[in-house]
């Protein structure tokens, strides 16, 4: 594999894309000024780094809650939440800085008592000063010392909270150390994997040199390493281009498709299959490659082995998720936003030949299975996968044994439905979508 200038190109693409979306995203975000770490439910730290200041106007936190304006912006490290009752954004210290705060007070007022007259003055005089300065919005900022500086006087005062920066670096030893046992391994997963849900963070993983640790892990002997692994690669790709290309030439391709032809226990297979989803998804070089290196045979040998229905659905959806992925694509109508960045799309993903693998691999008649589940969920998977496909399957389907008849009964069954809701006054659209699926695909085979 020489994947470097495509890469590069793919990664262009992503970040075109991920532009797009921050541009959707930033209209009602909040500036934040230097870097700092943290999150909370309605209350959140600020955690975007960003040192340039700008024209921005900065407001200072006190210790009560102020309200923010659009604009304005916030220092790191400061609380923000938002108000349910008005709807706006308030900030205040945060908790690094309210204990700074009391510790300074607490110093100057212990000292206080042993000062002399004379040092007394002065120190009065000090106080009054900068509680002067704390009503001049120009001067509060020579209030606050430097976060380096702030930070290390916490380290002295061993309150320094460890970073997540720091937290990964540890658990990675931990993970590349021979003598961690298989629990710890576990534990230590399982903290990676809460961290990584964040963009940066699963970032900081691969440049840290996690990404091959993990891509171990999925080789392990002991299932819960594996299932582990597996999720903790699935969680850090999901949505991140940044990391799908770096795991594609650390070789994450290969190793998520052996693990998925020989993982065992059902439970593995998902959080496998999972992190094989968040791989491909949106990345035309990957199912390209995941194509022409039998990942669909794969999938069907998959499918032919589970009975339950749960990977059946998985597999179903991501195939699913492929072909309407091109599909929309290729789509005429999109004119408007074509740019070169759109062109490269179009060209990648023409190289991505779904359609007649689909048809090698048997999906046209093996996919009709999934409809026999007793799950409503898994049908309407399976009627919008095989919609998908019809383009490809038709003849398939309509030489298919039972299909149609399957189909026929489906569709009694939901308008039975359908009634026996309506005599009960519910009203249910669901099951109404799931009969228009049924007609849709009917239409197309007759
Ligand atoms: C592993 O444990 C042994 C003894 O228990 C110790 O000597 C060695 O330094 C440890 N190695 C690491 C990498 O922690
Ligand atoms: C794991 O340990 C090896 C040496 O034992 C080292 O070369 C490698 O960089 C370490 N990897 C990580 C991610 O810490
Ligand atoms: C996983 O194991 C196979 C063979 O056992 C080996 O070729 C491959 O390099 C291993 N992958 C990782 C990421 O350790």
């Amino acid at each position: 594999m020489r994947p470097n200038f495509t890469l590069f190109t793919l990664l262009l693409l992503h970040c075109w894309h991920i532009d797009r979306i921050h541009g959707q995203k930033s209209e009602g975000a909040l500036t934040v000024v230097e870097k700092s770490k943290g999150e909370g439910a309605d209350e959140e730290e600020a955690t975007v780094g960003d040192e340039d200041e700008g024209d921005l106007e900065v407001v200072q936190p006190t210790e009560l809650w102020q309200t923010l304006k659009p604009g304005q912006a916030v220092p790191a490290g400061s609380h923000v939440r938002l108000n349910l009752q008005t709807g706006e954004r308030e900030v205040r210290l945060g908790e690094e800085q309210l204990k700074y705060w009391r510790q300074e007070h607490r110093e100057e007022e212990e000292t206080l008592s042993s000062f002399s007259p004379e040092e007394l003055k002065r120190a009065m005089k000090k106080i009054k000063e900068d509680s002067n300065a704390a009503h001049n919005q120009a001067s509060v900022e020579s209030r606050f010392r430097p976060l380096e500086e702030l930070k290390e006087d916490m380290a002295q005062l061993h309150l320094l909270v460890e970073t997540d920066f720091q937290i990964m670096k540890r658990l990675l030893e931990q993970l590349n150390s021979s003598n961690t046992t298989t629990e710890q391994r576990v534990s230590v997963l399982q903290e990676l994997e809460y961290l990584v849900h964040q963009v940066d963070n699963a970032q900081t993983l691969c440049s840290m040199g996690g990404l091959q640790l993990i891509l171990g892990g999925l080789n392990s002997s002991d299932f819960r390493v594996q299932e582990n692994s597996a999720f903790v690669l699935g969680s850090a790709l999901s949505s991140n281009p940044v990391v799908q290309v770096k795991a594609v030439e650390d070789g994450a391709l290969q190793t998520l498709l052996t693990a998925l032809a020989t993982a065992q226990p059902l439970h593995v297979r998902k959080k496998v299959l999972f992190a094989m989803a968040s791989l491909l998804r949106h990345f035309p070089f990957a199912q390209h490659h995941f194509l022409s290196r039998g990942g669909l045979q794969v999938l069907s040998e998959l499918f032919r082995e589970d009975g339950g229905g749960i990977v059946r659905t998985r597999i179903v959806t991501m195939l699913y998720d492929m072909i309407s992925e091109k599909e929309l694509i290729s789509q005429k109508g999109l004119e408007a936003f074509m740019d070169s960045a759109h062109e490269e799309r179009v060209r990648q993903y023409s190289k991505v030949s779904l359609q007649g693998a689909l048809l090698d691999e048997g999906w046209c008649l093996l996919v009709p299975q999934l409809l026999d589940s007793t799950e409503h969920d898994y049908r309407e998977k399976a009627l919008r996968a095989l919609l998908a496909m019809a383009p490809v399957c038709l003849q398939e389907y309509r030489s298919h044994s039972s299909l149609l008849g399957s189909l026929l009964s489906l569709q009694d069954q939901y308008q039975d439905l359908i009634q026996s809701e309506m005599i009960l006054g519910e009203e249910n659209s669901y099951f109404l979508e799931i009969v228009e699926l049924i007609e849709a695909l009917h239409v197309k085979m007759k």
